[in-house]
């Protein structure tokens, strides 16, 4: 019986010797292993064999199983392109102080959403000013027509810093000192990261970005708006986008609407991205208040201009399907690889 088993050990190992592809290692394990394998007819072999000889026996037999079960999964590793002890001797002492190297890796889907319409926004002649994340109380709301105690100001819960500082909760902030800096006509847009001290959920975060639009000139009027509204969803989606426009109210635009385009998610059927309306709030605009010109020392008698505040995180939502606004800070991996190669 010994002998048996040596045998068996050492035709299992000239067979293993000669096994290139997994479906011949499965074969192989079938035949030593499986319900009808050699091992198992040996193991059914030891009831003929008195209580002694099968004390001395089984333990032989176990061991000649376990190394047959150690072997196929070392074959299987090496198979599949893992072979550790390859590994560790390919392993040579190396230079830490060398840059690293890794696979690939992708832009943010908000920052290829941001350059996306960068460039749709340039190519129609607007310029694009960068602005800083603290502002003034002044910048936030005051030069935009939200006065102190004026209720507008429950409307975005501010983070406060010191000295009347804060974290822009809108890139509205923006608008007065673009006006200062360039004067009528002006086509700009100004695309930058908000913070709002609100609960979140799958649609609502403390961090998000928005792209702020304003166009002044001689006879701006709302039309003007939905036209670039139009190209833009357009030329992100490939595709007309059915839009609407309802009203809304914001102080520093008069008349004020919310822009929803439908839900690309469900294609306006209703969902949970949509809260089953079939449309998403996607970009709160109007024609700019009068008093927001002339705090920005534009003639408000001779032009008239309109801004927009779109949402640039709901706009990378609806372009890339992701359901979850949290997904965008997660560190996600599974996530974040989609963009690898866009
Ligand atoms: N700043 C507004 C907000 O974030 C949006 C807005 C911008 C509305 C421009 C009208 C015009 O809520």
């Amino acid at each position: 019986m010994e002998k048996k088993i040596e045998d068996i050990k050492t035709d299992f190992e000239n067979k293993l010797k000669d096994i290139s592809d997994s479906t011949d290692l499965e074969n192989l394990r079938v035949k030593f292993l499986g319900k009808k394998g050699i091992v198992t007819e040996i193991f059914s072999q030891m009831k003929n064999l008195g209580p002694l000889e099968r004390k001395k026996i089984g333990p032989f037999i176990n061991v000649l199983k376990n190394f047959i079960l150690k072997e196929i999964l070392q074959k299987k590793e090496k198979l599949r392109g893992f072979d550790l002890e390859k590994i560790v001797n390919s392993l040579k002492p190396f230079d830490v102080s060398r840059p690293a190297k890794f696979g690939g890796g992708s832009y943010h889907p908000i920052t290829l959403i941001q350059e996306e319409v960068e460039e749709i926004f340039r190519s129609m002649g607007f310029i694009i000013e960068e602005f800083p994340e603290v502002v003034d109380e002044y910048q936030c709301f005051e030069s935009i027509n939200i006065p102190e105690h004026h209720p507008a100001r429950d409307m975005q819960d501010t983070y406060y810093l010191s000295n009347s500082k804060v974290l822009k909760t809108h890139t509205s902030a923006a608008q007065n000192d673009i006006m200062r800096k360039y004067g009528a006509p002006l086509k700009a847009i100004f695309p930058g990261r908000c913070f709002r001290n609100e609960s979140t959920d799958s649609s609502h975060e403390t961090t998000f970005f928005q792209m702020e639009g304003m166009m002044i000139d001689d006879n701006v009027s709302i039309s003007n708006l939905i036209y670039f509204m139009k190209i833009m969803l357009s030329e992100v989606f490939k595709k007309a986008v059915k839009i609407r426009l309802r009203p809304g109210f914001f102080p520093f635009v008069e008349p004020g609407f919310e822009l929803d385009i439908e839900c690309l998610i469900c294609g306006g059927n209703g969902c949970s991205s949509c809260k089953n309306s079939g449309w998403i709030e996607l970009c709160p605009c109007g024609m700019i208040h009068p008093n927001v010109l002339e705090m920005g020392g534009i003639d408000n008698k001779k032009y008239t201009g309109f801004a927009f505040g779109l949402g640039l995180t709901r706009l990378a939502m609806m372009k890339y399907s992701i359901k979850d606004i949290r997904d965008f800070n997660s560190g996600n991996l599974e996530i974040l690889s989609q963009f690898f190669n866009v």
